[in-house]
């Protein structure tokens, strides 16, 4: 082995959701739906509601917290916080700088990255690349959402999908190769931007008496299109990135996928011939959660699936931009 060669792991992991539920139940008395559509259409039960008084900061800080005792490293350990979101606490600054004061951490490089859903495997990748070319030892991963604030409870084809959450993870750097993050296939496409969008409360159109009328501070999605480019996109990457490193479906302890529909789901596994039991499932509990989504499922997952030392995982996840996001990784805790 050659002494200078580095791995970037996952040392450890933490995820935090909200207390207060929202159950098919409960929407279908605000809007005009039922338990049966949502659960056949989309796999989900409930998700968690942060309210107005629980703030993404702090979702965020319990993941991270979680993270680092679960990895055994201090806040003060850490050289680089990355925090994925789209429903970031305020416009500026960076949930990440928030995030970094209330841990304790260092005056250490901070930032929020935005690729929506896809956003904790993005975050993945840089924070790797980052680390591999430069002096971090520690970083801390975080993917945090407050959808419910951007979630339309007027358009029951939206608001039945989403809940808040944050997921973390620590990376290390560490000796030897072929352990950790393997590698990452990343994608967008921003001629499917129309697709999902919050169309109001950037640069373009700030808040107004309109945009508030119009309600266009919310989540507006195309469903049916959506789905069928994120079937193509996560089916695509995740064949793209296995293959690279030699490594057939078959052989995968588990795969995480985004949560996002379960039908969606079911799609990626048939498309990699692998039986739906391959595919780690949370959505009944959490509904979307965005860039918390593979996080949070990660953390559920190695101990449901009881992750060992070099198993093979693959994560593969998709959301606006259109972004996509395919992760390979050796279990390394
Ligand atoms: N309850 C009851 N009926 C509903 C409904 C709800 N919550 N939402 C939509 N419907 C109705 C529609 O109005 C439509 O009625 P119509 O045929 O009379 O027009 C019918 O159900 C079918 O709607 P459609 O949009 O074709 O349903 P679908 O099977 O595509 O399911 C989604 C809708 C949103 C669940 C599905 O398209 C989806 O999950 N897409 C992916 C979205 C996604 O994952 N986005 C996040 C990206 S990260």
């Amino acid at each position: 082995m050659n002494s200078n060669t580095k791995s970037i792991v996952i040392r450890g992991i933490g995820s935090s959701v909200p207390q207060q539920k929202l159950t098919n139940k409960d929407l279908s008395k605000i809007v005009d739906t039922d338990d049966e559509w949502i659960t056949t259409r989309t796999g989900i039960k409930e998700r968690r509601i942060a309210g107005k008084d629980l703030q993404v900061s702090e979702l965020g800080r319990a993941a991270a917290q979680k993270a680092l005792d679960s990895a055994g490293v201090k806040a003060e350990e850490i050289d680089l916080i990355i925090v994925a979101t789209l429903s970031s606490e305020m416009i500026s600054p960076a949930t990440s700088c928030i995030i970094q004061e209330k841990l304790g951490c260092r005056a250490v490089p901070s930032f929020d990255l935005n690729a929506a859903c896809s956003g904790f495997l993005y975050s993945l990748e840089v924070g790797k690349s980052m680390m591999l070319n430069g002096e971090y030892e520690n970083a801390l991963v975080i993917g945090v959402e407050k959808l419910t604030s951007y979630t339309d409870y007027e358009d029951r084809t939206t608001c039945i999908l989403f809940g808040d959450g944050a997921g973390a993870a620590v990376l290390s750097k560490t000796d030897g190769e072929g352990l950790g993050i393997l590698g990452c296939k990343l994608g967008a496409d921003g001629g499917n931007a129309p697709l999902i969008q919050i169309p109001a409360g950037g640069s373009a159109r700030p808040a107004s008496i309109e945009t508030v009328e119009a309600r266009e501070h919310y989540l507006r999605m195309n469903g049916r299109e959506v789905f069928k480019v994120a079937v193509r996109g996560m089916a695509q990457a995740a064949t793209d990135i296995l293959e690279k490193h030699g490594i057939d479906p078959s052989e995968l302890k588990c795969i995480v996928p985004h949560q996002a529909n379960i039908r969606i789901i079911e799609a990626i596994a048939k498309s990699l011939q692998l039986s739906d039991d391959r595919m780690f499932v949370n959505i009944q509990k959490y509904g979307n959660t965005s860039a918390a989504s593979i996080p949070i499922a990660l953390d559920e997952a190695k101990i449901e699936r009881n992750f060992k030392k070099g198993d093979p995982i693959l994560l593969v996840a998709f959301g606006a931009g259109l972004t996509w996001a395919a992760s390979v990784i050796r279990w390394y805790e």
